[in-house]
C-alpha cells in the first residue's frame, strides 16, 4: 500500500461521516469506500439467505461470496439496487451483530484493501484506521454526542418520509455504540494516531473544511 494516498475517517454511527467522507473524496478525486455498507451487504445477504446474524461460521461465508458492486450511489447485491433496504434500522441492527464476529472482519478485509488504488482512497468505518488501512495518511476519529447524533438520524429519516421517533433512535445509537465499543474484535475507539474532530456544533461544509486543511497540511509535512 506504500504509496498510496490514503484518508481513513472512523466514528460511530451517525456521526456524519460518510457524508463528509464522499464530499472529500469528490474533492480531491479519490475512490471512497463506504466499509460499513459492506457489513449492512453482509447482514441483508444473510438474511435473505435465511441465515442467522448470530451464525459465525454461515454469516462469515456469506461475507466472503458477496456478489457486490458499487456503481456512483447505487449499491448491487446479486444484481439488484439494495442502496435504500440496506439504509434501513433493521439492517443497521443486523449489520452491528455481524460486524461483531472475527472471521467476517476476517472475510471482508482483502475486499476493503482492493480499494485502495492509484487513484487515492477515502475510507470511512470504525476500524479503517486501526486495522484495515494502519498506514493511512491521514486519520480522523469523527464524533458528535449522542444526541446531536440522534437529532441528525431523525431529520434524515423524516426527510426521506420514513416515520421516526426520536427517543427511540437516540437509544438505537446508545446501545449500537455500546456493542461496537465494547466487541473484542476491532471494537469502536479513537486511535492513538488520530486526529480527534468533535462536530456537534459544526455543519457539513465546515466539517468537510476542516478535514481537507488537515489533509493539506498533512500532505505538506511529508
Ligand atoms: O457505519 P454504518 O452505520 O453503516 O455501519 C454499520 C455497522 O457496521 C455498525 O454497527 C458498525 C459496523 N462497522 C464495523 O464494525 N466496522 C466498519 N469498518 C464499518 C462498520
Amino acid at each position: 500500500m506504500l504509496g498510496i494516498a490514503i484518508l481513513a475517517i472512523d466514528g460511530p454511527s451517525a456521526s456524519g461521516k460518510g457524508s463528509v467522507a464522499q464530499r472529500v473524496a469528490e474533492v480531491l478525486e479519490f475512490a471512497y469506500l463506504d466499509s460499513g455498507a459492506l457489513y449492512r451487504l453482509t447482514a441483508l445477504a444473510a438474511q435473505r439467505a435465511g441465515v442467522g446474524w448470530n451464525d459465525e461460521h454461515s454469516v462469515a461465508q456469506i461475507a466472503q461470496s458477496l456478489d457486490v458492486r458499487f456503481e456512483n450511489e447505487r449499491v448491487l447485491l446479486a444484481g439488484q439496487d439494495v442502496s435504500a433496504v440496506i439504509r434501513s434500522e433493521s439492517i443497521g441492527v443486523g449489520a452491528s451483530q455481524v460486524a461483531a464476529f472475527a472471521a467476517v472482519r476476517q472475510a471482508l478485509l482483502a475486499r476493503q484493501r482492493a480499494f485502495a488504488t492509484k487513484q487515492g482512497l477515502v475510507a470511512d468505518g470504525r476500524d479503517m484506521g486501526s486495522v484495515v488501512f494502519p498506514d493511512a495518511q491521514l486519520k480522523i476519529f469523527l464524533t458528535a454526542t449522542a444526541e446531536v447524533r440522534a437529532e441528525r438520524r431523525y431529520q434524515q429519516l423524516i426527510a426521506r418520509g420514513e416515520s421516526a421517533d426520536l427517543a427511540a433512535i437516540t437509544r438505537d445509537l446508545q446501545s449500537r455504540d455500546e456493542r461496537d465499543a465494547a466487541r473484542t474484535e476491532a471494537p469502536l475507539r479513537q486511535w492513538h494516531d488520530a486526529l480527534l474532530l468533535e462536530t456537534s456544533g459544526l455543519n457539513l461544509d465546515q466539517v468537510v473544511e476542516c478535514v481537507l486543511s488537515s489533509w493539506k497540511t498533512r500532505m505538506q509535512s511529508l
